[in-house]
């Protein structure tokens, strides 16, 4: 699975051969600058899932509920999920365990596939205290490591199809995919997940952050600096457009 948030993006990797393709609320930091996830409307998530779905990708295209749009009832959760497939998602995906459980068999009854998101759960970014890797302490308490595979079952009683495993140590994401029911789908999770997730832009080395999860195959911004440069170098040189260029 690899995020995209437009058409152009979704065409290539869905030509690449991805299995899902995630319009991820990751759409905040990435594409509006933002410094969290948290800012992103549910106006602004259909409206990338819209862009995506046009492509009519052979990949499935899961829609990421916003902060705000389930957490405060099982009827807004519901709602917000119908509006996801409405505007051309086939799966919806949120964050949390324990705390969602309603929230996704609501959705479930409602026919809409779900996909669950345990361990780091960036819309929890103020009670986790930024975004931390989880499931390192031992006991209860949030964050740790119990409380992770607390929330790895309550997502598959609640009826998940899947689920995301964000940002915990190796051996327990081992552990959580090797009893659970459903495929895991690792990011900063280690290799043992049942698949894996990146950030398109973090893959193509399009961004200028770099993360010890991620794996840039390409480095995309230099490639793009030097072309964007190149085009105003010939430009002020009077070097484009020349004829093949003109009419
Ligand atoms: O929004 C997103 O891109 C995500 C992935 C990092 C799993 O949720």
């Amino acid at each position: 699975m690899v995020t995209a948030y437009d058409s152009t993006f979704a065409s290539i990797v869905d030509e690449a051969g991805v299995d899902l393709i995630l319009v991820g609320d990751s759409v905040a930091t990435v594409m509006q600058g933002q410094k969290t996830t948290l800012g992103v409307s549910m106006e602004q998530m259909e409206y990338h899932v819209q862009m995506v779905a046009s492509t009519k990708p052979k990949a499935l295209i899961v829609g990421d509920m916003p902060f705000g749009s389930y957490q405060a009832s099982v009827h807004d959760a519901v709602n917000n999920a119908v509006r996801l497939i409405k505007a051309g998602a086939e799966i919806v995906k949120l964050e949390g365990g324990v705390h969602v459980r309603e929230a996704i068999e609501a959705i479930v009854r409602a026919d809409i596939p779900v996909m669950g998101h345990i361990g780091l759960t960036p819309q929890s970014y103020h009670r986790m205290g930024g975004n931390k890797v989880q499931g390192r302490t031992e006991g209860e308490q949030s964050g740790s490591r119990d409380r992770v595979v607390a929330d790895a079952l309550a997502v598959q009683e609640a009826g998940v199809c899947a689920f995301v495993i964000e940002a915990v140590p190796v051996t327990l994401a081992t552990e959580i995919t090797a009893t659970a029911v459903v495929p895991t789908i690792g990011i900063g999770a280690g290799p043992n997940c049942d698949g894996q997730v990146l950030v398109l832009h973090d893959l193509l080395g399009l961004s200028e952050r770099s993360f010890t999860f991620a794996k840039a195959y390409n480095n995309l911004r230099r490639l793009s600096i030097d072309a964007v440069s190149e085009y105003v170098s010939d430009v002020h040189h009077r070097r484009f457009p020349n004829e093949t260029n003109s009419f």
